[in-house]
């Protein structure tokens, strides 16, 4: 953990340096202060010596004007080194996020990693911080004092001494009780965070459902729990502060008494008594800073770990070393593929599947929900790997490929797909930095998406918000087909890509298709019989297997589920969908 952190810190190695260097200048000037101030009473005002009094007046101030500027020095140090941590963290943690395949994104949740990227490192810089200024500082101040004590008076220090091992011990015990409080005050705000997250993004569903009073329930649950746990931590760290005001007065009281009685018998003077009470404050400040400290870094240990998981995650889909850059053909076989999505589960979720794709045939998936049509098409572009067998594209493995080239020649409309918020011009160009604007039209055409783009204020420059709200489901959908249609694949993959058009549309889609890009493959999942019954081929999956493959009049007369889905969605009626499913 030291070590990939550590990594983060490097480059601010002087910042983090000079930081408690500086500190140590800063305190160094104030264990000097309350001796010279003890000088100015001794040998100045009970001397009647004005000089003495100038020149030690003189010398307190410049000391003063040290210690202001080592500490500001630090502190501009240490702001700068722990900002700069905390950048560093951020950049690598979304950096590494992005090599991220999917079953690497499966392990951690959306609202997990967001909470990653921001709490958690800024619960690291602020430690950073307070380790950089105060753990070399705290202890450092604590042990000079004390020693400048044992120098000026044995017998008072050692009153000291006492106070400390007993104030020590108490704040023990109290911290440990207020850290066991916020670790678990951890746990709950991650609970908080997600139910937040998953509330938020899904406002409309929660709205749809009219789930609100249940929701606002179960978000005032998390937010007490959070509000109890904080109670309680912050509670026992307040309790801190009397024993520490307490041990203070005491200490003030007994060196008095002491200090007194040993100068009536002309054992101390004056003006050592006002030095030993000065550093009275100072060893009392410094302990309890060291407590806070040890309770900054317990609490940011958990966010230093979660940080690290996602620093440290590596990426279960690699580039291999020689990668062939050429894809030759949209052929594809599937040989004796089995798939898991957890290694360790038992029922695998392809079992065995044998399959070969010809280039430039269109085939039609049919099947359940939760029948692994998705599972299967996914292990093409390689958004997953095989448990078992090999997945083949143009004659090679997909795993000899360059990730790029093989994702760029099999273009995946993904069932859950989604648009980022800039004009549709932008979106569109993800499929293709360099597309021209004929090239969109083009492919707007092509997906039906042209009808309704020209319909709008700015046409082709509408603004998309945040996730699409502003298309419909259907319209996200065209637009997403035509940007998967602008890198120009040799195997276009539509998984239910078409479901919230009207069937006319999907209709006139699918006949754009096959006149203006015969030549790509073309995999259509879909849920409608009417999507997928002109295709070459059909294959129907069932339970995570190939129940059948051919076409529409073999499986109609032979396969039991696909009449089934036939004839649940015609009534029986043959003419269904001739004109584009317009009765
Ligand atoms: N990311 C995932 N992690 C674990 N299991 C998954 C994941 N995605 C799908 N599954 C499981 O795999 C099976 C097949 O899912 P899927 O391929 O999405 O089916 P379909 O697309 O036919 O509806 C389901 O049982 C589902 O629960
Ligand atoms: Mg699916």
């Amino acid at each position: 953990m030291l070590k990939t952190l550590g990594k983060q810190i490097k480059e601010f190695k002087r910042d983090s340096i000079l930081t408690p260097c500086f500190m140590i200048l800063e305190v160094i000037m104030e264990t000097l202060i309350p001796l010279l101030m003890g000088s100015i009473i001794n040998e100045g005002v009970e001397a009647g010596n004005m000089q003495h009094i100038y020149l030690m007046g003189g010398a307190m101030l410049v000391t003063a004007l040290v210690s202001l500027y080592a500490g500001a020095m630090g502190g501009k140090y240490g702001a700068r080194a722990s900002t700069g941590f905390a950048k560093n963290l951020r950049e690598a943690m979304y950096e590494n996020i992005q090599t991220f395949s999917f079953a690497n994104i499966d392990k951690f949740s959306t609202a997990g990693l967001v909470t990653r990227l921001t709490t958690d490192v800024s619960n690291l810089q602020n430690a950073y911080q307070m380790i950089l200024r105060m753990c070399i500082r705290a202890p450092f101040s604590l042990i000079i004092a004390m020693a400048a004590s044992f120098f000026v008076s044995p017998r008072i220090a050692s009153i000291y001494l006492i106070a400390v091992l007993i104030l020590g011990t108490v704040l023990i015990i109290i911290m440990r009780f207020a850290m066991k409080y916020f670790s678990h005050l951890f746990e709950k705000y991650d609970a908080l965070n997600e139910s937040t997250q998953e509330n938020i993004s899904a406002a409309r569903v929660v709205k749809a459902y009219v789930r609100e009073d249940y929701e606002i329930d179960k978000f005032k649950k998390a937010s007490g729990d959070v509000h109890d746990l904080g109670l309680k931590a912050e509670k026992m760290v307040i309790l801190s502060s009397p024993f520490m005001q307490a041990t203070v007065y005491i200490c003030i009281l007994l060196i008095s008494w002491v200090g007194a009685h040993m100068i009536v018998s002309e054992e101390l003077q004056v003006g050592d008594l006002s030095t030993l009470l000065a550093y009275c404050m100072n060893i009392l400040m410094n302990l309890m800073m060291l407590s806070m400290v040890f309770v900054m870094i317990t609490m940011s240990m958990a966010s230093a770990k979660r940080v690290c998981e996602v620093l440290n995650e590596e990426t279960t889909i690699k580039n291999p070393e020689n990668p062939v850059m050429e894809v030759k053909d949209g052929s594809i076989v599937f040989d004796h593929v089995t798939f898991r999505y957890n290694e360790n589960s038992e029922t695998p979720v392809l079992d065995d599947i044998n399959l070969k794709i010809a280039s430039g045939e269109t085939i039609g998936i049919l099947g359940g929900t939760g029948s692994s049509k998705t599972s299967l098409v996914n292990l093409i572009s390689r958004l997953y790997d095989v448990s078992q067998g090999s997945v083949l594209v143009g004659g090679r493995d997909v795993r000899d490929y360059d990730l790029e080239v093989l994702r760029n020649q099999v273009s995946v409309v993904l069932q859950k797909n989604e648009l980022f918020s800039g004009t549709i011009l932008d979106n569109l160009r993800w499929g293709d930095e360099s597309a021209s604007e004929e090239d969109c039209v083009r492919a707007c055409k092509m997906a039906c998406a042209d009808e309704f783009i020209e319909k709008m204020p700015e046409g082709y420059n509408t603004r998309i918000e945040q996730g699409g709200t502003n298309v419909s489901g259907g319209q996200k959908q065209r637009l997403c087909i035509a940007r998967a249609l602008l890198k120009k694949p040799k195997v276009l993959i539509l998984d239910d890509s078409t479901s919230a058009v009207d069937t006319a549309t999907d209709a006139k889609i699918r006949k754009a298709f096959a006149e203006e890009i015969p030549g790509t493959t073309k995999l259509i999942i879909a849920q409608r019989i009417s999507s997928v019954m002109h295709a070459d081929r059909i294959i129907v999956m069932n339970d995570g297997k190939v129940d059948d493959v051919g076409n529409h009049e073999e499986l109609l007369g032979r396969n039991a589920i696909y009449r089934e889905i036939y004839e649940a969605q015609t009534g029986g009626n043959r003419d269904f969908d001739e004109n584009g499913g317009e009765h």
